[in-house]
């Protein structure tokens, strides 16, 4: 490790560092292997008004454009159990460490709670960023507190749950970018909670699968089914998941795309009624579509799929052609989900 507690590369390479395999560059690129040596690196003389962009594992992020300021990436890892109380397990992991790996840790050591988020790519300081969710649980719902260092300010500082403000793939990190560098996330893992089954295609699965009683680790095989089955894998073939948001329209707004679509997905939330990107996609026609390298999965419709060697700049054109494309037909507005950087973004 480096005695400094972080490394620096000047004009890094970040093809290894997005999931979407863009072959993109950062004019600095710090690692910080210990949270304590944050402020050595951002008293460093070569990054003076070097504008930063932080970083995990890339998974939730299309560079457009090469980076012409500071990407910092948290290195650290560790997993701490702070108290087992008798309704709750409260557990600190540093930000570093990889989301997967910690759903399966709990799992191991008997904490339910994350189960239905196993297999999201990703870092576990970047998951409160977006509030990452999966089959009918949201990371929010067991993040106790963020532990970040603001990088306005240069201090320390908690957030706890209703600081962290967390809605649909939102959060006040989200909507603040680049402001609060993540060290640590303490979670909060219900005992006595049973396990989440109301998303309809985990209860299908389950039921396929034999499954009547399920215990956390069947919804965990059954996620694992699910993602696997539904998703591509990033180490396979270059993706960031889902590409684009579902939109929340009003009731009015589905009634009258039901007179014309009588198929049309939709689920009640609390802000209004979400229907699926994917579906909307689906019914333009793009689903397989390819541009070169640049292409939307066959497998489902919300992933954008990098084929080989797509630039950023490639693959946002396509995905301005999705949006363009949803928007003539159904006058709605995809929002993209993950991070574009550069490329005249929005
Ligand atoms: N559908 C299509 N075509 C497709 C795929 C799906 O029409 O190619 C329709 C089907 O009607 C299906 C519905 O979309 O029933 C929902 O599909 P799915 O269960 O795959 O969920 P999703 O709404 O497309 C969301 C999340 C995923 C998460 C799943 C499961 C967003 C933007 N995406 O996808 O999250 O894994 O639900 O909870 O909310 C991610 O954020 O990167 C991600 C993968």
């Amino acid at each position: 490790m480096a005695p400094a507690g972080f490394t620096l590369t000047e004009g890094a390479s970040l093809l290894h560092r997005n999931t979407l395999r863009v072959d993109a560059r950062a004019a600095w690129l710090a690692e910080i292997h210990r949270a304590a040596a944050i402020p050595a690196l951002l008293a460093d003389p070569a990054l003076r008004g070097k504008p930063p962009l932080l970083l995990g594992e890339g998974s939730n992020v299309l560079f457009a454009d090469d980076f012409d300021g500071l990407i910092v990436t948290m290195k650290t890892r560790g997993v701490e159990v702070l108290s087992e109380e008798a309704d709750a397990v409260r557990i600190r992991v540093a930000a570093g460490e990889h989301w997967d790996d910690l759903v399966r840790w709990t799992l191991a050591h008997g904490f339910p709670g994350l189960e239905n988020l196993i297999l999201i790519p990703g870092s576990v300081g970047a998951a409160p960023m977006q509030n990452i969710g999966a089959y009918g649980v949201e990371a929010g719902e067991r993040i106790e507190s963020v532990d970040a260092f603001d990088l306005r300010v240069h201090r320390e500082v908690r957030f706890d749950n209703g600081q962290c403000e967390f809605g649909y793939r939102d959060s006040v990190f989200k909507r603040h970018p680049d402001r609060w560098l993540i060290t640590a996330v303490t979670l909060r893992l219900p005992r006595t909670d049973a396990p989440r089954v109301e998303y309809a295609g985990l209860r299908e699965e389950l039921e396929r699968m034999g499954v009547t009683n399920p215990a956390p680790i069947h919804v965990a095989d059954a996620v694992v089914n699910l993602r696997t089955r539904k998703l591509p894998d990033p180490a396979m073939i270059g993706n960031a998941g889902s590409f684009f948001k579902n939109p929340v329209v009003t009731a009015s707004r589905v009634a009258r795309l039901r007179g014309e679509y009588p198929q049309l997905p939709c689920w009640r939330t609390d802000g209004g009624s979400k229907l699926s990107a994917a579906w909307l996609i689906e019914t333009c026609g793009f689903k397989g579509l390819r541009y070169g390298d640049a292409g939307i999965s066959n497998r489902h419709a919300l992933v954008l799929v990098n084929h080989g060697h797509a630039s950023g700049a490639e693959l946002w054109a396509l995905a301005q052609r999705v949006r363009q494309g949803v928007r003539e037909r159904f006058d709605i507005g995809l929002e993209p989900e993950p991070r574009i950087i550069g490329g005249g973004s929005a």
